[in-house]
């Protein structure tokens, strides 16, 4: 039996999804968390598809056993490629799911006034076109301009995100977008929130960054309170956290992302069974 008392869960290939564990955190303090950074499989972008549908079962799974409420998917390239997986094995379990994509594609398509919205991404989102079909459900005849950064997400996650390079970089991943005119651009991988001063210095103050957090922890208040097992408690609730990769790496760029103590690190393996 599912009660209010067990945690939240919580994925991502590194350090991005802390972007929404943070809005989580702020939105719903009195909840306990769970968060799991799959650093030994980053980045998640160039992996073949199929191999990374395996992974992400297995990521689930070793949540589901830890006894939690709710898995989120903090991650948009395991949201693009395995939200269906994730949802599969999460019901088996009587447990809900909330992914990244629609939240975003709501919100974009909210605000946009001249109907251009951009989408930047992995690979691997792009190539789902998960973010297309999620503005184009919208019914607003959007023009959608989505821009594959493959180099990003890795800068972000090795910690040298404020370097020379990487402004250069999103200047180039901007190019397009600023040349399609959008008014509005999706951040569509949770690391990107780490670096909007940059892109919205690049694109200008008008255009609007749409990131995940915020629209997913509302998301995950919705879903709790519609199924009774929001916490009723007045003190703030504990969160922990585990890595498939090497704890220092991940502990370093987290606690500077988080802008919290993280507590103990705890290193996992996990292999996908051939
Ligand atoms: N945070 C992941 C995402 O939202 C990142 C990147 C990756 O693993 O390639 O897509």
């Amino acid at each position: 039996m599912i009660d209010a008392t067990r945690p939240v869960a919580m994925f991502d290939s590194g350090v991005g999804g802390l972007t929404v564990l943070h809005e989580c955190l702020v939105a719903l303090p009195q909840e306990d968390y769970v968060y799991l950074g799959d650093t030994a499989w980053f980045p998640y972008g160039p992996r073949d598809p199929e191999e990374l549908r395996a992974r992400i079962r297995l990521i689930t799974e070793k949540l589901l056993e830890r006894g939690v409420k709710l898995v989120v998917i903090a991650c948009n390239t395991a949201t693009a490629i395995g939200e269906d997986v994730v949802r599969e094995v999460a019901a088996a379990h009587g447990v809900g799911v909330v992914p990244v994509v629609e939240p975003q594609a709501e919100i974009a398509a909210a605000i946009t006034e001249n109907a251009r919205v951009g989408v930047l991404a992995t690979t691997n989102t792009v190539e789902s076109g998960a973010y297309r079909r999620a503005l184009e459900a919208e019914g607003r005849g959007l023009d959608v301009i989505e821009v594959a950064a493959p180099r990003l997400a890795p800068f972000i996650q090795d910690g040298s995100l404020f370097d020379e390079e990487t402004m250069e970089m999103a200047r180039g991943y901007c190019a397009p977008l600023r040349e399609a005119g959008v008014d509005t651009l999706i951040l569509g991988c949770t690391h990107y929130p780490l670096v909007a001063p940059m892109l919205q210095r690049i694109l200008g103050r008008n255009v609007r960054l749409v990131s995940g957090g915020h629209a997913v922890a509302a998301a995950v208040q919705r879903t709790l309170e519609a199924s009774g097992l929001a916490q009723d408690r007045d003190e703030e609730g504990a969160y922990e956290f585990f890595c498939t990769g090497p704890v220092p790496a991940f502990g370093e760029v987290a606690t500077r992302f988080l802008q919290m103590p993280l507590g103990e690190v705890r290193q996992v393996e996990f292999t996908v069974p051939a």
